[in-house]
């Protein structure tokens, strides 16, 4: 057995020292204390100096014996110190990538849109146009056409907001109030070509059939109004069937489908209150009446409606001996309200995501 020499005991105390040194820098202290100028090793070879050639030989070849196993003993332990602080690094960074993605969320229609795209439909299914108008309306399509003449006391039954500006015609521009001027435009710019035609045949033109009208127009209203269940901007769609053999039970039919396409059931009634609006006569309220449901046994108010006056029929340019129909506005944020059994109309345009997604 190989007794334990100086030099083995060196290269067992390097090994020791580096081991305990803690980071690269101590390392590299604890190297200089044997490789370094100064070092262990650097005094082992001036110590050589005294001894015989062939002592020198054999000493010299173990002192380097023993500093090629320091270095070897160094190097092992820089590479452990590197992976150390790689593997340190490693777990500061960690990312788990089993975790689920931070989504984008989808977004969905506003419960308005979803209403009111619904109506389209339904009315679309029963041969009715979709028609749209502007939201900066004048006085004579907002109320004069519609036989609401100025200082008509009916006028303040919509207070709206004013443009300080008038049309060519000295109208003044206002938002309108109801989607009700839609009926004029219209019918006036659809039945263009059959008063064209009427005009051209002079006597004869009774006997030319009036070409139905039958059309929806949904779209943004504004009224001076703001509470639970009225806002300064709400929605609303126009309807107006004309012809020459429209009748209350035309809309009474039309508007109950409607009403059971709508909330989807069988299982509500319809009834016609009267009411007044300047441009139609006899004018009604229609309410329903679900007979199931959080709202069964309560009269809801929907729409209003009434068979169109035969002076806003002459302002859209049509004779009132011959053309008949029926019209009605209602709200489509009232609808959504129902349908969805929202209470209080300003979630609708609060904007709060919470109560959006679940309409989704
Ligand atoms: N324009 C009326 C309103 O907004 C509703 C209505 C439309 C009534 C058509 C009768 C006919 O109150």
């Amino acid at each position: 057995m190989k007794t334990m020499t100086d030099l083995d005991t060196l290269v067992t105390q390097a090994r020791e020292q580096f081991a305990q040194a803690p980071t690269p820098n101590d390392l590299e202290n604890a190297k200089a204390r044997f490789l370094g100028k100064a070092g262990h090793i650097t005094e082992l070879m001036k110590g050589m100096g005294a001894l015989s050639v062939e002592e020198k030989k054999t000493r010299g070849a173990a002192i380097n014996q023993a500093k090629q196993a320091i270095e070897a003993a160094l190097a092992g332990r820089r590479q452990q110190l590197a992976q150390a602080e790689l593997n340190a690094q490693l777990q500061a960074e960690a990312l788990d990538v089993t975790l689920p993605g931070r989504s984008r969320g989808l977004g969905g229609l506003h419960p308005v849109a979803l209403a009111w795209e619904r109506i389209e439909q339904i009315f679309a299914s029963m041969g009715f146009d979709v028609g749209d108008g502007p939201e900066i309306e004048n006085d004579w399509f907002n109320f004069t056409a519609l036989n609401n003449p100025p200082n008509h006391p009916a006028r303040s039954m919509q207070d709206t907001f004013y443009v300080d500006m008038n049309d060519k015609d000295g109208h003044p521009y206002c938002l309108r109030t109801h989607t009700s001027p839609m009926q004029i435009r219209y019918a006036t710019a659809h039945a263009k070509h059959h008063i064209a035609r009427v005009k051209a045949a002079g006597e004869l033109g009774e006997n030319i059939p009036f070409p139905e009208i039958r059309v929806i127009v949904p779209g943004r209203t504004y009224r001076v109004d703001s509470d639970a269940t009225h806002s300064p901007m709400f929605h609303q769609f126009e309807g107006l069937w004309l012809g020459e053999n429209v009748s209350f039970k035309d809309l009474k039919v039309t508007y109950l489908n409607f009403c059971k396409a709508f909330f989807e059931t069988d299982d509500l009634v319809m009834r016609f209150r009267p009411s007044y609006f300047p441009f139609t006569e006899p004018s009604a309220e229609i309410d329903i009446q679900f007979a199931s449901g959080p709202l069964a046994g309560k009269w809801l108010e929907v729409s209003g409606s009434g068979q169109v006056h035969p002076t806003v029929v002459r302002n859209m340019g049509l004779d009132p001996e011959k053309v008949i129909g029926f019209a009605f506005g209602s709200g489509i944020d009232r609808l959504a309200m129902l349908r969805y059994g929202v209470n209080d109309l300003r979630l609708f345009f609060d904007g709060d995501v919470r109560f959006l997604s679940q309409f989704r």
